[in-house]
């Protein structure tokens, strides 16, 4: 992703390859990539060299957000699959929970995605988990002095406590949107608002920025306004530097560049 829409996440380490999925942010986190192999084979079966695995990455995060509840988009498709990954790439420019807000920020505009992308993205935490250790210092020590967070509710606070305690339960998952966790809704607007936000980089939308602030506020009483933007949020970050043409190649099998899957 780091490199553009290339699937390289998908790729296990081999010869040439140091995989992604050792990355500080993908390690213990990132996960299912058994579903997106058995998408990949039934596909090979059926039309074969035809589909790449960027372009069912897309596609399966646009069908996991409309069978969750959410809106639904047109994918544009004809990305390729890269023949390499980048280790680094994935440790240095995928926005960490305890950066700053301006971090997060620039991280996004690296990537053409201005602010209200920012905003309207971080909506996609409305479904899913985060492992203790993503936000254990808000509870804790947030700043240095061993106090909790103070913009963190703190009832909120003292219940995730109870699961995810000073030290241990590091991998302990957690809602990210404790209202409606499987649901594709605007809730998690609606808890940032209430101070219950589960991460540092989702609770900062409402306390380091008029504009982001702003912009959650609309969501939370709009759930019409948050789906249409997340929607064309979507297909743009789902056009980051695709690799067209005849740059990259369509994977035979998505964890292997296709030189090593002919060798297998
Ligand atoms: C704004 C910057 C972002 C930060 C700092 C961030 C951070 C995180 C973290 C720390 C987790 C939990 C990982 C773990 O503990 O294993 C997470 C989960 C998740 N994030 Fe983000 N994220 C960001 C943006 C996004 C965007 C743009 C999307 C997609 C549009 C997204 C979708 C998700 C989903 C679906 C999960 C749940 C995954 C699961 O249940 O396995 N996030 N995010």
């Amino acid at each position: 992703m780091l490199q553009g829409c290339d699937a390289s996440i998908l790729l296990d380490s081999s010869k040439n390859i140091i995989t992604e999925k050792r990355s500080v942010p993908n390690q213990n986190s990132a996960r299912g990539f058994e579903v997106i192999d058995e998408i990949k084979s039934t596909l090979e079966k059926e039309c074969p060299n035809t589909v790449s695995c960027a372009d069912i990455l897309a596609l399966a995060a646009r069908d996991s957000t409309v069978l969750s509840g959410g809106p639904n988009w047109e994918v544009p498709l004809g990305r390729r699959d890269s023949k390499g990954a980048s280790l680094s790439g994935s440790n240095n420019n995928i926005p960490a929970p305890n950066n700053t807000f301006q971090t997060i920020l620039t991280k996004f505009k690296r990537q053409k995605l201005n602010i209200v992308d920012l905003v309207a993205l971080s909506g996609s935490h409305t479904i899913g988990n985060a492992r203790c250790t993503s936000f254990r210092q808000r509870l804790y020590n947030q700043s240095g002095n061993g106090l909790a967070d103070f913009t963190l509710d703190q009832s909120y606070a003292a219940q995730l406590r109870t699961r995810c305690p000073r030290s241990g339960g590091d991998q302990t998952l957690f809602f990210l949107d404790f209202v409606s966790p499987t649901k594709f809704d605007n809730s998690y607007f609606k808890n940032l608002l209430a101070s219950k936000g589960l991460l540092n980089s989702d609770e900062i939308l409402i306390t380091k920025s008029q504009v982001t602030k702003q912009l959650v506020q609309q969501y939370a009483e709009n759930t019409e306004l948050f789906f249409e933007q997340f929607a064309k949020s979507m297909v743009k970050m789902g056009n980051i530097s695709p690799l067209t043409g005849s740059r990259g190649e369509i994977r035979k099998r998505c964890r292997k560049i296709n030189s090593i899957n002919r060798t297998a």
